[in-house]
């Protein structure tokens, strides 16, 4: 089925353009002022049009932990939130270990509405396994205590899984930074540094980064503070912790200066009542709210579109070596998504589409909303409701 979307303002290599944008085969097949016929229609008119985010960071708790999230009510949130592409986080029950595992996961996954891809996660001993993983976004090392128990403390497995893995995600905080990347630099491998929160961090990063290090912060950080997290208590309790305001200052100035790459979500939701009790676990669902909320921003003038599209999309896609996404070019993968940067609404509880159904954001005014989301060229989500339509695994090169 092919698809016009009409009169929006598209963001072609770094401009706003009024062109049309005709989708087929699931293509970008022309950006043009013409007006090709086509089986369906979309108004685009004073909306803009942007390539569908890629959320490198997504926990869709599936298996094991499905009462808070799975792989399909994920894929709601996230094409709820214009995120069209994501990775999921390996700290499922069983944790993703090795090949069985994700060989598993790619089942369950098929029920996504968006495009997704798999970390695999790094024990002790798993060596062999990860020798033999295919197709993944990275290893991912947890270097600091998180939610599951994936911590990895031992020096020398460490460094054996830096010398075996082509590619390393690490939640690292602190001084871990500083060990990954010299690990990094030690074997030549490409290291993701997960949810850099701190002034301290971005100043390291900034120094030391190499063409195959980067640098990935998260919407909370970005729009929450330590103050936030002494009213909301285990509502805004994550990891990292949030943290000041001269901490949250120097991210937004990392994204200003390039030291940062990529905003994902690090979505990991956890239902209320767990969020509620006495020992809260860590983190906070954020795949619908991290767009709107960036739109805010930009809003705000503290963000460009064309940097919000860079840090949400293309950066994402060149980082990771997908082919074909990241930007609104003909020949590309028609993963679109169409906003309005006029509407004006609060984030609520009772509306949102992730199974845990809260935000840490819930009262919060934005400017700047979700209209459209187009997956390999299907229309599946608009103004609420959703198309049942599959999406599929991406190709990871490089
Ligand atoms: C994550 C989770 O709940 O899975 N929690 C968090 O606070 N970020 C784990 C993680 O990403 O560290
Ligand atoms: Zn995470």
């Amino acid at each position: 089925m092919s698809l016009l979307i009409e009169g929006g303002h598209v963001l072609v290599e770094g401009r706003l353009l009024r062109e049309n944008v005709f989708i087929d085969k699931g293509k970008i097949q022309q950006i043009t002022p013409q007006r090709p016929n086509a089986d369906q229609e979309i108004n685009a008119k004073g909306k803009i049009v942007l390539p569908g985010l890629i959320d490198c960071h997504v926990h869709c708790r599936e298996p094991g932990l499905t009462h808070k999230e799975d792989f399909y009510t994920a894929s709601m949130a996230a094409a709820a939130g214009g995120v069209t592409t994501f990775f999921d986080m390996p700290n499922t029950h069983p944790p993703t270990f090795d090949i069985e595992d994700l060989e598993a996961k790619r089942e369950m996954a098929k029920k996504s509405l968006v495009n997704y891809g798999f970390y695999f996660g790094a024990s002790s001993n798993n060596i062999e396994q990860i020798k033999k993983a295919r197709n993944i976004a990275a290893v991912k090392i947890y270097m600091n205590e998180t939610t599951g128990n994936l911590l990895l403390e031992n020096d020398t497995i460490i460094e054996e899984i830096f010398k075996h893995a082509p590619r390393i995600a690490v939640h690292a905080e602190g001084e871990q930074i500083r060990k990954a990347i010299h690990l990094a630099k030690k074997y030549k491998k490409f290291l993701y540094l997960c949810h850099i929160s701190s002034k301290d961090e971005i100043a390291l990063i900034k120094k030391e980064k190499t063409e195959n290090i980067f640098c990935e912060v998260a919407p909370h950080h970005l729009f929450l503070t330590d103050s936030d997290h002494k009213k909301m208590k285990g509502l805004a309790y994550m990891k990292p912790v949030l943290k000041s305001k001269k901490d949250q200052n120097a991210l937004w100035k990392g994204i200003e200066d390039n030291t940062v790459d990529t905003i994902g979500t690090d979505h990991a939701p956890h239902t209320l009542m767990e969020k509620k009790s006495n020992s809260p676990p860590a983190g906070v669902p954020g795949l619908e709210t991290m767009l709107p909320l960036l739109l805010n921003a930009v809003n705000e003038k503290k963000l460009t579109l064309q940097k919000l599209s860079e840090l949400t999309a293309a950066n994402p896609a060149r980082i990771f070596g997908i082919k074909n996404k990241g930007i609104i070019k003909e020949g590309y993968d028609a993963d679109v998504v169409v906003v309005d940067l006029n509407k004006e609404y609060k984030i609520s509880n009772d509306a949102l589409f992730t199974k845990c159904k809260w935000s840490p954001f819930h009262g919060k005014k934005v400017k700047g909303a979700v209209d459209f989301t187009i997956v390999n060229g299907n229309l599946i989500y608009h103004h609420r409701e959703f198309e049942r339509i599959r999406a599929r695994e991406v190709v990871f090169s490089g």
